[in-house]
């Protein structure tokens, strides 16, 4: 860290962060955030981590470090767990349009998140992404229920 803060002063990169992508490191990521102060946190968060919300975001707030949110998908994991079933119907009170948006906009619904990084090799899946950016985001009573829904999937 002190090379990397050496090189943001002589100005050869702009920010300095941290990252994992395991709740089990939670602990660990949180004792590094409160020890280095860096610029930005890239951490797992997603319905299916949702720890992170006690474990991390608090912090990151509190030392006010922006939020690069990493594994949305769970890797991919989570859309087996809705393939075939259609989105429900008030997800279109936040113009979610398909289940990535879905799971996406609750992410960027949390007011300490930055920004999201899903990974695809494929076109029609980042601009599908893409789309979460659009529109209206969920607000803390439809994050609960977004959350109370996936659970009972
Ligand atoms: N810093 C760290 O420790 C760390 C750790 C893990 C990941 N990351 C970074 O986080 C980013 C995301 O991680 P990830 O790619 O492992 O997991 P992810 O974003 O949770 O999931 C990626 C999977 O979701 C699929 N997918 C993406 N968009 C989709 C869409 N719209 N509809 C249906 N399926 C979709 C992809 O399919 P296809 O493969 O078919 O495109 C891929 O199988 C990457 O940039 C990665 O490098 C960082």
């Amino acid at each position: 860290m002190d090379i990397l803060r050496g090189l943001k002063k002589e100005g050869s990169i702009r920010y300095v962060g941290i990252t994992h992508f395991r709740a089990g490191y939670n602990q660990e990521l949180a004792a590094a955030i409160r020890k280095h102060n860096p610029d930005f946190v890239q951490l797992g968060y997603s319905l299916n981590q949702i720890s992170t919300e006690t474990d991390l975001l608090p912090i990151a707030k509190d030392l006010d470090i922006a939020v690069m949110v990493n594994r949305p998908y769970g890797r991919g994991s989570m859309f087996r767990k809705v393939r075939g079933r259609p989105l429900p119907d008030w997800a279109k009170e936040f113009d979610a349009n398909s289940w990535s948006q879905f799971f996406l906009k609750y992410i960027l619904g949390h007011p300490t998140v930055t920004c999201v990084i899903p990974g695809t090799d494929k076109v029609k899946y980042m601009l599908d992404n893409l789309g979460a950016g659009r529109g209206t985001m969920p607000d803390a009573a439809m994050r609960k229920r977004m959350l109370n829904y996936w659970q009972k999937l």
